[in-house]
């Protein structure tokens, strides 16, 4: 008998799911070549394995004596992938990496030290905004996130691994510059430079304001956080936005942190992979590595208190 891998990985989608429909999408195949797959593998059986009740694919007596002895075997060759990535340890793995805009400014360094304690893996970075990270990890496409806290209910497991502070930010010639306990109400006068819509910092921004009856005077927006910091050292507006990102401008004098009422806001960092999914060797080092060089990676600039109220 010769049957193909590929045969039985067809038969038993169709066995398990009970429909060559269901299967064929699953697969990523037309119905017509699943029917194909399963007609071949029952000639050479000699033997009808699955019956069509209603609308539904059934085994029969036969097929159920092969379905058993196909998972078996496709619990075998998954365990003979694991036994060799285990093997072959890192090198030749693969890490694919997405993280949400903000992260950006601190994900690069810490790639950069895992790259050099790791030197075989394949490293992929995206940086996206908070949707497309929901959608990458749906797809399968990212094995891992940095974002703020997804949303309830996803299918996902997060692990906070550090404190995110959001401070608000003005040129340093804004009249409330150097000023004392700004009153957030005194922030809704203000023109802001947003993110765009579906950035987990906008987010936060719009729920202080909206938790306190506030209208953000929203007219400008950019979606990155390098053209925010440029447009609010030029006098356009005032921004809120990670103290992650503000180093350098920070050291070079360009915006000044404002001393306002409930800042600097909390937000954390998670590190975010599908539930369920079991993380590749390369993965499973980063996993391991993010939370031990963090705190020491994301340098926060000297002088600011990272304390702060705990954004909604
Ligand atoms: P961002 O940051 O989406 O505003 O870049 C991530 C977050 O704070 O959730």
């Amino acid at each position: 008998m010769h049957f193909t891998l590929r045969q039985l990985e067809v038969f038993e989608a169709v066995a398990r799911l009970g429909s060559y429909t269901k299967a064929a999408r699953e697969l990523h195949l037309s119905q017509p070549a699943v029917s194909m797959q399963v007609a071949q593998l029952e000639e050479q059986a000699g033997i009808a394995l699955l019956e069509q009740v209603g609308r539904q694919a059934r085994l029969t007596e036969a097929g159920r004596e092969l379905y058993a002895r196909v998972r078996a075997v496709q619990r075998e060759l998954a365990e003979a992938e694991e036994v060799l990535a285990a093997h072959r340890g890192l090198r030749g793995g693969r890490l694919r990496l997405a993280v949400a805009t903000t992260a950006g400014a601190f994900a690069t360094r810490v790639l950069a030290a895992f790259a050099r304690r790791h030197p075989g893996v394949r490293l992929a970075l995206e940086i996206i905004n908070r949707a497309e990270l929901l959608a990458r990890l749906e797809a399968h496409e990212a094995d891992l996130a940095i974002m703020g806290q997804p949303p309830a209910g996803a299918p996902l497991r997060a692990r906070p691994f550090l404190d995110n502070p959001l401070v608000v930010i003005a040129s340093p010639e804004h009249p409330l510059a150097g000023q004392r306990r700004i009153p957030l109400a005194r922030l809704a006068e203000e023109r802001f430079v947003l993110r765009e819509e579906g950035s987990g910092t906008r987010g936060a921004l719009e729920r202080l304001f909206a938790g306190h009856g506030l209208v953000l005077r929203a007219e400008l927006e950019m979606s990155t956080n390098e053209a925010i910091k440029q447009s609010v050292a030029a006098g356009l507006g005032l921004a809120v936005v990670s103290l992650h990102t503000l180093e350098l401008e920070l050291a070079a004098g360009r915006v000044r942190i404002l001393d306002v009422e409930g800042f600097p806001l909390m937000r954390r960092w998670y590190l975010v992979q599908r539930r369920g999914r079991r993380l590749g060797p390369a993965a499973a080092a980063f996993a391991a590595f993010l939370p031990e060089v963090a705190a020491e990676m994301v340098r926060l600039p000297d002088g600011v208190a990272p304390t702060g109220r705990e954004a909604v």
